[in-house]
């Protein structure tokens, strides 16, 4: 496996991301918390970080641990962290050099650089630069305005990249990759999902034995896919719980009860719908919706649980992304919305947690569901809130308003599928807004609702950019709403990006 340091860039996901593409393992731990070295560690690399190694205070670590033991590749602020170290220079920047670039000069005859091709757009994103390379190094691509875009140490597996070859405006980041990971690092590309897969069966055959897992499924990818890799291992030992909250999409608990069904689950639906209902009463603080909905959660699931004799496990999608560890370079960050997940659970329930997803990523967890052959409906799916339709009525929350929104948010999605515009978004619904409008219906004044559609394309959902959909789309569908939808007399479309917005409106 190959083993990322982060230094707290927003890309360290993706440099780990792209090295799983490759078919091969890589875990990413910040750099002030080195798990130990293993011999199945074939390579590090460093991440990028938003500090400057000029700065007093900014991350750092003693790279002797690892310079000629193993092969090493810094990326941005771990290759000038590199530079610096090891007798170079690093100053500011004239400008801040931020976009595309293209490589004018490249040494083919570099391990790294094998089959870059001369004139390759590159990603830059940096306010250093290095200005002096140590004798030892040599440079091995140059673009235009970066002398030292990439240079090798010689005689060493030991490289540095100014550029971001984890980002896909680097149109041959993924070969350059390739060359480290595979042929400098010598890792085989053998970790695919089919393997993955069987590893993982066999594993929690062996966890588990006779125990009873309880799971609460949601109808998400990674619920829905935990809960078939467990059930592939111990069967019917497996009990799954739906709970309905009264906050799903319209029709959502039966026709989600059914593919679980189908694909031979042993689920319990549990209609708690009135109980959400009455903790939710007179609640509009967003946060307080969210933490009452995600205490009634956990009752329900508990009392369901308490019916399965001598349960011993929980089992929980969680994946990679909710457990790597982040580098916080620049003070704690501050909460912005307190994402319910269930992780109140084990504490209170006093059982063991299974995660076998905690090591993929989501594009990972959709591969593995499709080597298990779980339905593209469940699969394909945008992600859905834990709290639903909750955190979008705006306001407090009542049984009509949740009818309403249901039907709003049919039409729209309803109509994305149909129009064939569903697989380009990453996610869309509507929200209900505490706002009436004046409207005119034939010759009466009417004094209704408004809704608003959004939609967004994303890769994480960290940051999103609201989608274009056709005008006649968006047309088509506000008629229908307006039609249709008795209470609501306005729709309209959220032209916000995130930041500053962010992709739910509480
Ligand atoms: P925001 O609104 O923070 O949303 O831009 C980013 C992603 O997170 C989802 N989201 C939630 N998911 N519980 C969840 O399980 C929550 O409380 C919650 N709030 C936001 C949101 O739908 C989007 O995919």
């Amino acid at each position: 496996q190959i083993l990322i340091l982060d230094f707290g860039s927003q890309y360290t996901q993706l440099i780990a991301r792209r090295v799983r593409e490759l078919n091969v393992y890589c875990e990413i731990h910040p750099f002030n918390n080195i798990p130990p070295i293993t011999d199945d560690i074939k390579g590090v690399i460093l991440s990028g970080s938003p500090c400057s190694v000029r700065d007093a205070g900014s991350p750092d670590l003693d790279l002797s641990q690892f310079r000629g033991k193993l092969p090493l590749l810094g990326v941005c602020y771990g290759a000038q962290l590199m530079a610096q170290k090891f007798g170079g220079n690093v100053l500011p920047s004239e400008i801040r050099e931020y976009g595309r670039a293209k490589l004018n000069h490249v040494d083919m005859h570099s391990d790294l650089m094998k089959e870059i091709n001369l004139g390759s757009q590159v990603w830059m994103s940096h306010g250093d630069t290095i200005s002096d390379l140590p004798a030892d190094f040599e440079v091995i691509a140059s673009t235009p305005s970066v002398k030292v875009a990439a240079f090798k140490i010689q005689n060493e597996d030991t490289y540095g990249i100014q550029f971001h070859p984890e980002v896909t405006h680097s149109t041959e980041g993924k070969e350059l990759l390739r060359n480290f990971v595979v042929h400098i690092a010598g890792c085989s590309q053998d970790w695919t999902p089919d393997v993955f897969v069987e590893s993982t069966i066999t594993e929690l055959k062996e966890k588990l034995g006779n125990d009873k897992v309880v799971l609460g499924l949601s109808g998400g990818v990674d619920s829905s896919v935990a809960a078939v890799l467990i059930h592939k291992a111990i069967g019917e030992n497996l009990h799954c719980i739906f709970v309905d909250n009264g906050l799903l999409r319209k029709n959502e608990f039966e026709s989600v009860l059914e593919s679980y069904k189908g694909m031979g689950l042993n689920v319990k639906g549990v209609n708690a719908k009135d109980q959400f209902y009455k903790a939710l009463e007179g609640i509009s603080d967003p946060e307080g919706k969210r933490k009452a909905i995600g205490r009634v959660f956990i009752e329900v699931f508990d009392q369901e649980a308490q019916k399965i004799q001598g349960v011993k496990w929980l089992g929980q999608g969680t994946i990679y992304p909710d457990i790597i560890e982040s580098v916080s370079v620049n003070g704690p960050s501050a909460t912005i919305k307190s994402h319910h997940n269930v992780g109140g659970l084990p504490d209170k329930m006093n059982l063991k947690v299974v995660e076998p997803l905690n090591t993929l990523f989501k594009d990972g967890v959709r591969l593995v569901g499709k080597t298990l052959e779980i339905d593209q409906n469940i699969l394909g799916r945008h992600p859905f809130p834990g709290p639903g339709l909750g955190i979008r009525i705006l306001g407090d929350i009542t049984a009509e308003k949740v009818a309403i929104l249901q039907e709003v948010d049919y039409i729209f999605i309803n109509g994305l599928k149909e129009a064939g515009l569903y697989d380009d978004v990453w996610q869309a619904g509507a929200m209900l807004l505490p706002v009436q409008s004046v409207g005119v219906m034939g010759d009466e004044r009417t004094y209704e609702k408004v809704v608003a559609l959004r939609a967004v394309s994303s890769v994480d959902g960290m940051t999103a950019d609201w989608c274009n959909l056709p005008y006649e789309f968006l047309q088509d569908v506000s008629n229908k709403i307006i039609n249709q939808v008795k209470g609501v007399n306005r729709v309209v479309y959220d032209i916000s990006s995130k930041p500053p917005a962010t992709i739910e409106w509480e």
